[in-house]
């Protein structure tokens, strides 16, 4: 008894023992997955952070060729924009912007350059080495005003003998050149208008465009000598190169005097340009063919100081004087900017009578203000009245700008 006993006791010892195992086991094994589920969490954290860390450095890497790329750029030496004169065989003739001449090599690889084309040069050897191919052309209409104006003839009043001059000069060889080679004669290049401020020049070489349907190329001359220092002879070639582009079209050069005034001397920096600017202007003006489909207007306030350079016969030879317009002139010229008017009783020809001396932008002044006169008393309609106190503050307000002009 006491052996089985003995043995039952080993016996349950024995199952005793194993059953603490397998909870052990099971235990462990539970700790295990645990750990290991932890380790896999873990390992998933570090492959993304990984991922991310791969991601971020490609970014850099990507970053740093960048700036590296662009710190070489900045290291290499600039080139200079040089024109060419000639080309004789592997060499060629270019000249500096500022007008000195070389003799050179051209890189190997360049094979179609010509004279008159723009060539980028090393800044010690001076030998070409690269084409430039600037697209000039649009550089330069953010320069200009290029447009399609929508004035029109019956816009202006008066000058008529100034508007049938026009037309014969600058709208017949553009719509009827053909007329013009049967008969066998040039059209002038193009015309010079002058005459006081206000009096309509702008508005007349806006109207002439329109006619013919020609691109209007605005320059202002003062503007060209003095926003574009260095690339106003540049800048006028690109426009006439863009004006031939354009055709018909018409360069209006407003302005003009401050391009193609009578210098005493050309001592300074800023003299010199203006006068290559000029040079460049009469070159240009040269270099066309009257029936190139191109013409120029050039306006003045100051025939008196012009260069008689740019009025010799074959350039802007055909001077038009647009004056203060006669009492008749400025009844028209009321009418032109009273159509949209709602008048009411107002005798336009007395205030034309009135307004001896004004000029067509004064006249249209004294129409708004005369507007203005009924706006302010809550009218719809314009009376006489308003007229006449609208000359008397047009009259005041050109005293008081002659007067600050006189001293200023
Ligand atoms: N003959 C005219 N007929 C109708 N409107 C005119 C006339 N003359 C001038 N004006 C009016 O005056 C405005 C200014 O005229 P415009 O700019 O043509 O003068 P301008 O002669 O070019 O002057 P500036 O010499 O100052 O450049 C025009 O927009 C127009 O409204
Ligand atoms: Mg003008």
């Amino acid at each position: 008894m006491a052996k089985v006993n003995e043995n039952d006791t080993l016996n349950n010892k024995v199952v005793y023992s194993q059953t603490v195992n397998t909870v052990d086991l099971e235990e462990e094994n539970k700790i295990l997955a645990e750990a290991v589920e932890k380790l896999e969490q873990e390992r998933k954290a570090i492959s993304t952070n990984l991922a991310r860390v791969e991601q971020e450095s490609s970014i850099l890497r990507e970053l740093f060729n960048n700036t590296n790329n662009e710190l070489n750029n900045l290291k290499k030496p600039s080139l200079l924009v040089a024109d060419v004169i000639s080309v004789h065989g592997d060499k060629a003739t270019i000249k500096l912007p500022n007008g000195n001449k070389f003799y050179c090599y051209i890189a190997q690889h360049i094979k179609d350059i010509r004279s008159g084309d723009a060539a980028l040069v090393d800044q010690k050897s001076l030998n070409i080495v690269e084409k430039f191919e600037a697209n000039d052309n649009f550089e330069v209409e953010k320069y200009v005003i290029v447009g399609k104006p929508k004035e029109d003839w019956s816009s202006i009043g008066g000058l008529k003998e100034v508007v049938r001059e026009i037309k014969e000069v600058i709208e017949l060889p553009l719509t009827k050149p053909k007329l013009f080679e049967s008969v066998g004669i040039k059209p002038p290049k193009g015309v010079l208008l002058y005459g006081p401020p206000g009096t309509g020049k702008t508005l007349l070489a806006k109207a002439v465009a329109s006619s013919t349907n020609a691109t209007f190329i605005e320059v202002v001359g003062s503007e060209l000598v003095q926003k574009f220092i260095g690339e106003g002879a540049k800048l006028v070639k690109d426009i006439f190169a863009l004006a031939r582009r354009k055709a018909p079209s018409i360069i209006f050069i407003d302005e003009i005097d401050a391009l193609a005034s009578k210098r005493m001397e050309t001592g300074t920096s800023g003299e010199r340009e203006v006068s290559r600017t000029f040079m460049q202007l009469l070159a240009e003006i040269d270099g066309f063919k009257p029936l190139d489909n191109v013409k120029i207007i050039g306006a003045t306030n100051r025939a008196d100081i012009l260069d008689t350079a740019i009025i010799r016969p074959g350039r802007l030879d055909r001077l038009i004087e647009v004056g203060l317009p006669t009492e008749e002139g400025r009844l028209e010229i009321l009418k032109v900017h009273t159509t949209n008017m709602n008048l009411r009783k107002v005798v336009l020809k007395e205030v034309a009578a009135k307004t001896e001396n004004f000029s067509g932008a004064e006249l249209q002044a004294v129409c708004t203000e005369a507007g203005y006169c009924a706006i302010r008393e809550n009218r719809e309609y314009v009376t006489h009245n308003d007229y006449l106190q609208a000359i008397e503050r047009v009259r005041i307000d050109e005293e008081e700008d002659d007067a600050a002009g006189l001293i200023g």
